[in-house]
């Protein structure tokens, strides 16, 4: 590709070392998919005729089924996008391609000659891989955003499921007030919904076309970019060629996003985990979802929740190394970036690994109602519900705060809860408490006297349920729209 200049062959293990073959072959799809739509854009520019671009675009068509063919073990499966198998296959057997852009001009001119050699005019491998990862990250985060609503449909349907029923809320690990089960699990859609919104600008940010920016100053030849940018089903052309061939903020966006979604989903593996141990014993781990003990017979172990937890770290790492690889490179490309595909794959992997679970695991858990009502209703949860019917008596809350103090003391010293104790023993403490106290105290008042929008009140939440579903509507409609822009666009693949 680039040996002119060179009177002396690359050292041997610096040769291999520094290729990135091995793992940017994963741009197969998106590598020819540019490679077309800049052959439109060269022709457009004259360098190609009508019939040299047909059959470029024909042969750059036909390098997917050559190299799965050729890669296919015999007798395996010949796939039209290409499997991990196939990949591995690939590079194992072009030991002389470089990287992507080297292997798909190499295949190409074994389906068309020499023609292919002009698809390099006024292009440079800088802006192509910056232009391939662009595809690649879109994809990705089009996966990740249909896993998102996935499980938030998984999340909002239990919600649905388990109608009124109770749990213990936690602040500090240490029971809190009572909630409805549905609150909690709205909770992390909540989370969700963010986490949606983060991809999706990180989305709109990167959907520019760097194709045209040549190696740094812009392509030497008069491009029409848009037909390149259109092609490929992006908005528009970058707008500085330095820029679009060196910044990757639109990967460490990606990854940064996934690593807070990683964040998320890590909470709520670590919830679950607890909340299935013997001392919790919220839920049964669904059996499908959990392994056993090859040393003690008797134990279901968590792995689907303690993986994740794990899997979270990764996320961050991935983020972590990217920050790490842009941080103080000089303008414009640098070598360094290529270091910066692995993180991104890896990430990709792990994310949609992940997502591809925890809908149907969602959907399998089965709460043990009974047992987290029960934990609601002992330990002075109502004691805030308390405090609250004594300033509707026109006590201030810090003494109402206090009352409610001495007789949680009168309970604990008497083993009762606060509706166990009488009125002539609360009227000790102030003669505001009235027969009506028992009734401000019960499990179903304790729930309602939080009647604000975001409160668990039953009310409250029924209307989450409702809001959250409408949510997820029009964020489907959103990325389906998304979706449908890529849609007649040269042929990409997300893998
Ligand atoms: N494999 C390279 C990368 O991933 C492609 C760009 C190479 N450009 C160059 N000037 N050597 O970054």
């Amino acid at each position: 590709m680039w040996s002119g200049r060179f009177r002396e062959p690359l050292d041997p293990l610096f040769e291999s070392w520094q290729r990135s073959f091995p793992f940017d072959v994963r741009l197969l799809p998106q590598e020819v998919a540019a490679s077309k739509a800049h052959a439109r854009a060269i022709a457009a520019a004259g360098i190609l005729t009508e019939d040299e671009l047909l059959r470029m675009l024909d042969g750059l068509d036909r390098i997917l089924p050559l190299s799965i063919g050729e890669a296919a073990k015999p007798g395996s499966m010949v796939t039209e996008e290409p499997l991990p198998a196939h990949f591995a296959g690939i590079v194992a057997m072009n030991p002389q391609a470089e990287d992507i852009h080297h292997f798909v001009e190499l295949q190409l001119t074994k389906l068309i000659g020499d023609l292919a050699l002009k698809l390099h005019t006024g292009r440079s491998r800088n802006e192509q891989i910056a232009t391939d990862m662009r595809l690649f990250v879109r994809d990705a985060i089009d996966q990740t955003l249909e896993g998102l609503v996935a499980w938030r449909d998984a999340l909002v349907e239990q919600a649905r499921a388990v109608g009124e029923a109770v749990m213990p809320s936690y602040t500090h690990l240490q029971r809190a007030e009572p909630v409805l089960i549905a609150h909690w699990l709205l909770a992390y859609v909540s989370m969700l919904e963010r986490d949606f919104s983060r991809l999706m600008d990180c989305r709109n940010r990167l959907n520019l076309c760097p194709l045209g920016s040549g190696a740094i100053a812009g392509a030497t030849l008069a491009l029409d970019r848009t037909i390149a940018a259109e092609a490929l089903g992006f908005d528009g052309p970058t707008p500085n060629s330095m820029d679009a061939t060196s910044d990757r903020d639109f990967a460490l966006e990606f990854t940064q996003a996934l690593s807070v979604l990683g964040l998320h989903i890590s909470r709520f593996a670590e919830e679950l985990t607890l909340h299935s141990t013997a001392e919790f014993g919220f839920l049964d781990l669904p059996e499908r979802f959990s392994t056993g003990s090859s040393a003690m017979p008797q134990k279901k172990n968590p792995d689907l929740t303690e993986l994740i937890r794990g899997k979270a770290g990764r996320l961050q790492g991935a983020a972590i190394t990217l920050a790490t690889i842009v941080k103080g490179l000089p303008l414009a490309y640098n070598k360094d970036l290529q270091e910066g595909q692995e993180p991104v794959f890896d990430a990709t992997d792990t994310i949609h690994g992940i997502l591809a679970l925890l809908p149907e695991f969602t959907r399998t858990l089965r709460f043990r109602t009974d047992v987290m009502k029960a934990a609601a209703e002992k330990g002075y949860l109502n004691a805030m519900a308390a405090a609250t019917y004594l300033t509707h008596k026109g006590v201030p809350f810090r003494k109402a705060h206090e009352k409610i103090g001495q007789a949680v003391r009168l309970g604990l010293e008497t083993g009762r809860e606060l509706n166990e104790l009488t009125l002539d023993e609360l009227r000790v403490f102030g003669e505001e408490f009235g027969p009506d106290f028992f009734e401000a105290v019960s499990l179903e008042a304790t729930l309602d006297c939080h009647d604000v929008s975001g409160g668990t009140a039953r009310l409250r939440v029924r209307d989450a349920v409702e809001g959250a579903d409408r949510q997820i509507a029009s964020d489907k409609a959103s990325l389906a729209s998304k979706k449908s822009a890529k849609l007649g666009l040269e042929s990409l693949t997300v893998v």
